[in-house]
């Protein structure tokens, strides 16, 4: 079948690692199900999976093929939206603290390809009211921003939300469904064009990148790591929060102890969302009429444009790859 993978790994040159081309049909065991593609969305991990990177342990097994998600039809007709979080079949309770949690293009082959086999709970019927475009780019940053917004973040109604970065899939996200939940949403860019997207998706004030704000901040959602971190820390207020999401620019940052501890704040990670989190994010995207922003929608034959785009910095909102 048609697939977009990594052949090997390549740390400094991601995009040597890309093969457009044919992969074996995939082996769909028992409590599995084929979805046939036709619609899966480019994430940064997507760059981590072609340079060999991974949250987990064990080294990721090459060739890989790429994509976390997706939405597609199941050989029995149903058209589903896959949630991406798989473990252990006897974990019970939140799917992102079993040991044995990953996502798709780590330990089982991705979506960008003509068939993908998912666990039956992964393929979640897609509600109406939410179009297969749309519902493909829901698995990894939507449901991220979601439950890092709506668990984790502490904010209260009215209260200020500091989304870092703009034009990103996550930060496009955190915005709209902030905005749609009633919080005062501000962002950063690095660009103009980053904040007047920021605007247009409802961001009701927005600022450069590292620029200092007017007042201090409830809550930021931060996923571009050491390059923002000094300018979280210095504008979250007092027992404010900050989601810690990502680190696009890095991994490594220091952390103050000092106003920590004197300003009560609160540091948390935040990394992908439940069942639950997703099930209840779909109705909510349904329910606040929000259209995720997709920026590109293009054949999956196109894949390695759209990836060196990515890596380059050059895309906004969601890529998504159609079948
Ligand atoms: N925790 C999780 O489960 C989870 C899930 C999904 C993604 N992530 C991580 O979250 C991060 C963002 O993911 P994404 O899908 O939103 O990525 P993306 O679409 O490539 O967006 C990158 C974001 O970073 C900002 N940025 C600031 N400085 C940058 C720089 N020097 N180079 C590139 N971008 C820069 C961009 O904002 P401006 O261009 O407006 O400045 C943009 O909003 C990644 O590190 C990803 O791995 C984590």
């Amino acid at each position: 079948m048609f697939a977009v993978y990594a052949s090997k790994p390549n740390l400094d040159d991601p995009l040597a690692a890309v093969v457009v081309g044919e992969r074996p049909e995939p082996k769909v065991t028992e409590g599995w199900v084929r979805v046939k593609v036709s619609h899966a969305s480019l994430n940064r991990h997507d760059l981590f999976t072609l340079r060999g990177i991974t949250a987990h342990d064990e080294p990721i097994s090459y060739p890989m093929i790429l994509g976390n998600d997706g939405a597609g039809v199941l050989d029995d007709g149903t058209e589903i939206v896959i949630y991406p979080v798989m473990g252990s079949s006897d974990w019970r309770g939140d799917e992102t603290l079993d040991p044995d949690w990953h996502i798709f293009s780590e330990r089982v082959q991705g979506t960008f390809a003509d068939f993908v086999a998912v666990p039956r709970r992964n393929a979640i019927p897609r509600p109406a009211g939410i179009s297969a475009l749309d519902a493909s780019v829901m698995g990894t940053a939507w449901l991220t921003a979601y439950r890092a917004l709506f668990t984790k973040s502490n904010l209260g109604p009215g209260e200020t939300l500091l989304v870092q970065g703009a034009s990103g899939g996550m930060s496009t996200a955190l915005i709209q469904l902030g905005r749609a939940a009633g919080y005062e949403v501000w962002a950063t860019s690095r660009t103009a064009e980053g904040r007047e997207l920021a605007e247009k998706l409802g961001a009701h004030r927005t600022f450069g990148s590292n620029e200092q704000l007017p007042r201090k901040v409830e809550a930021i959602v931060d996923s571009v790591g050491p390059a923002s971190w000094p300018h979280s820390m210095a504008s979250i207020g007092r027992g404010g929060t900050i989601v810690i999401t990502g680190g696009t620019t890095g991994l490594e940052a220091s952390l103050p102890l000092l106003p920590m501890l004197a300003e009560q704040i609160t540091v948390c990670g935040s990394i992908m969302g439940t069942m639950q989190d997703m099930q209840n994010m779909l109705g909510f995207i349904v329910a606040a009429q929000i259209k995720p922003e997709i920026g590109q929608v293009v054949p999956m034959d196109c894949a390695r444009e759209a990836l060196r785009a990515m890596w380059e910095g050059r895309t906004h909102g969601k890529t998504v790859f159609t079948r």
